[in-house]
């Protein structure tokens, strides 16, 4: 993109001062924004049909086939579908998988499973990425809240995105709600610069320092996703089919996702 001359100094000077700096052609303009937006109320619909058909009952397969069919309704593409090798449209991960779960035939929602729905969708070149969690049934209290907590350390992320603020301000928020609550952050995967492409730079660690990390700047979009495990924050994939990620300790896990745009007087959230 072309950025203002003013916004090029202010940023160059954090640089100069050795900040950490968005790349350039990540940092998107208004009409790049826009389209991330029209992929992001795509996404939003998707997941707003997951929420009113998700039961015990239904295999994982059921919901990569409703997200595959109203994304291909809506004109759009399903950017799981084949990414490195990826082999569904949709991300679906219950209980102790963390995230990358593959929709299976075999695997039935019962009673107390939570399970998070993890959708990108790809709309005229932009994409957008979202995620959220489900509990089928009545689950247990622990369990409950653990979703509740995840849900809470993405809502206090946002709220800890600011123009000319740091990356690191929103890692702080969240690793430290997390921790006043007994959970633990996973740090193997973090969020990611989002709709130019499906995942650039920079990576949003979910735990940090305020004032440190990358400085963001307006025009920068970008998803928060924590996941928060109970007491352990170490995972590991699985051997069988190279994707799904597990909890190292098979306790459950939780999380949430936004795509996040910034602009010099606001934060706005493409993806609700
Ligand atoms: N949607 C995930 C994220 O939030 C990435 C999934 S990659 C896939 O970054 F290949 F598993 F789809
Ligand atoms: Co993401
Ligand atoms: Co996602």
């Amino acid at each position: 993109m072309e950025p203002s001359q003013e916004l090029r100094e202010k940023v160059d000077a954090y640089r100069r001062q050795g900040y950490k700096v968005p790349k350039w052609k990540y940092v998107k303009t208004p009409e790049q924004i826009e389209g991330i937006r029209a992929a992001g109320v795509i996404n939003t619909g998707v997941l707003d049909l997951v929420a009113e058909r998700i039961r015990a009952g239904i295999t994982t397969q059921e919901i990569d086939d409703w997200v595959a069919q109203y994304t291909e309704e809506h004109n759009a593409i399903c950017a799981p579908y084949h990414y490195e090798g990826f082999p569904k449209h949709v991300c679906v991960s219950i209980n102790d998988v963390v995230c990358h779960g593959i929709p299976s035939k075999k695997r039935v929602l019962m009673e107390g499973d939570i399970v998070n729905v993890d959708v990108t969708t790809i709309y005229n070149g932009y994409y957008a990425d979202a995620s959220r969690m489900f509990i089928i049934g009545k689950t247990s209290p622990e369990n409950e809240r653990i979703v509740r907590v995840a849900k809470q350390c993405l809502d206090l992320g946002l709220e800890a995105v600011k123009p000319w603020g740091f990356l690191g301000d929103v890692g702080y928020v969240i690793e430290q709600h997390a921790s006043r609550n007994g959970f633990k952050v996973v740090r193997d995967f973090g969020g990611h610069g989002v709709g130019l492409e499906f995942h650039e730079d920079p990576f949003v660690y979910h735990y940090g320092k305020k004032g440190t990390g990358c400085l963001i700047v307006p025009g920068m979009v970008f998803t928060i996703e924590p996941m928060l495990n109970f007491k352990k924050s170490g995972v590991r994939i699985s051997n069988l089919d190279g994707w799904t990620v597990y909890t190292k300790d098979g306790m459950p896990s939780a999380q949430w996702e936004y795509t996040v745009a910034v602009f010099e007087d606001h934060v706005e959230v493409l993806t609700k």
